[in-house]
């Protein structure tokens, strides 16, 4: 499945690059070249010679090679289809974040032209600390590819999340990502699909509202990779700074409150194979709005708020009069399973997106997120973390197997 595909696999100094070893040879076994770059750590926990024995390539670990040639990073960085870190250091994950070049790895690292995936590898605490956090999701954010950590007994004999992902999930990865996109540009051909996102603003009067922190760029990208899919794709976007301009596919039609989103919504319903709600509708809005600035008086002021329409509840009454299947949105913050559910349950919908402000970037203005899909019978498929557009890319790919 990888035959012709050229891999730098990058080793750093963790306990896991024992585990290497099974990574090269089933690389190889699959068709993939594989040539290693190593850290001069990792030399401590796996030896070169087993290394350059299964990938049938030298091992490159210093700027020069035993015959004084330079190692060309560079070269190195255009030879390659991937460059796949793993197991990748709490350091060399500082280290990428921060562009630190002192060694070979590095070095290939910041010149590769080809996607780069990695595979963080360290003790819980290490993996759990904030700037490790940062580092991961900073990465993701410019287009690194995770490869998410295990739960697990580690070298320390703690148990918890840090441990490399085993190589034959990494070897699955490598695979899927390889894997031809061309029969997926078709698999939305001319599906109606309509999308809300971003917030919604309510108006106190002509200056203030009430909004909340949404970009709008989780809708933005399931409408652009729908449209890329073949999708007929209608994006209603609330007030968003996001720029569209590049959605020339899609039909855009901007609103600014919960009302003209539910009236959009509402006239355009009939026509509909899927909807997809990914909007964080304002819930109330002011009951009498002012028609002109309210002036500073007392020491409160009151206000009254009113129900907005629940846009996806209405969707879900609507469903089975004209057959279109739907998908919700739950931001939450606690019992986060339990709330989706009831909300998949009570809006009547066919699948529900959830994602949690406890997850680190994950849910608003971010441009990543870590979300988990539930359908109707309750089963829970969880994603990692990632940037929104492979996010929109997963959830398409389910509504395309489930519907
Ligand atoms: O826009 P970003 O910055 O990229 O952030 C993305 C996001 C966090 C906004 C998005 O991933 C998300 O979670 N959207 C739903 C947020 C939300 O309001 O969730 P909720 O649990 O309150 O609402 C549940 C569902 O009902 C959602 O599909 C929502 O669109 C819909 N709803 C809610 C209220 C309402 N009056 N009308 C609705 O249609």
């Amino acid at each position: 499945m990888l035959k012709g595909k050229k891999i730098i696999l990058g080793i750093t100094g963790s306990i896991a690059a024992y585990k290497a070893a099974f990574l090269v040879r089933e690389l190889t076994k699959e068709g993939a070249e594989v040539k290693v770059i190593m850290t001069q750590d990792s030399t401590e926990f796996i030896t070169p010679l087993t290394l350059s024995t299964l990938s049938n390539n030298p091992v490159l670990i210093d700027w020069k090679d035993a015959s004084d040639n330079w190692n060309n990073h560079v070269e190195l960085g255009l030879w390659a289809d991937l460059l796949l870190i793993a197991p990748c250091t709490a350091n060399t994950l500082a280290k990428m974040n921060s562009g630190i070049c002192d060694n070979l790895l590095m070095a290939t690292y910041l010149s590769a032209k080809c996607p780069v995936a990695f595979a963080p590898a360290m003790d819980l605490d290490m993996f759990q600390h904030f700037t490790t956090q940062n580092n991961i999701s900073n990465l993701v954010t410019h287009g690194c590819h995770l490869i998410d950590s295990e739960e697990g007994e580690l070298a320390s004999g703690l148990v918890g999340k840090g441990r490399m992902a085993e190589p034959e999930n990494i070897v699955q990865f490598v695979q899927d990502f390889f894997k031809p996109q061309s029969n997926q540009k078709k698999k939305l051909k001319n599906k109606r699909i309509l999308i809300t996102a971003g917030p919604t603003y309510e108006a106190i009067d002509p200056v203030r509202f009430i909004g909340n922190r949404s970009s709008g760029k989780m809708g933005i990208e399931i409408a652009r990779k729908a449209s890329e899919m073949g999708a007929k794709v209608h994006l209603v976007l609330g007030p968003s700074q996001e720029t569209t301009i590049d959605l020339k596919d899609c039909k855009v039609t901007r609103v600014e409150s919960a009302e003209e989103m539910f009236k959009i919504v509402s006239e355009n319903i009939k026509k509909l194979d899927i909807g997809i709600f990914s909007a964080a509708v304002a819930d109330y809005r002011p009951k009498n709005p002012a028609n002109q600035k309210i002036k500073k008086k007392g020491e409160t002021l009151d206000l009254e708020l009113i129900k907005n329409p629940d846009i996806l509840k209405y969707a879900g009454e609507q469903k089975a009069k004209f057959g279109y299947k739907l998908v919700g949105f739950a931001l939450e913050t606690n019992n986060e399973e339990e709330n989706a559910i009831s909300k998949l349950e009570k809006k009547n919908l066919d699948l529900i997106v959830l994602n949690s402000l406890q997850d680190k970037g994950a849910g608003f203005s971010t441009n990543t997120n870590k979300i988990s899909i539930i359908d109707r019978h309750n089963k829970i498929l969880k994603f990692e973390l990632k940037s929104k557009a492979e996010v929109a890319e997963d959830i398409l790919n389910v509504i395309v197997n489930e519907f």
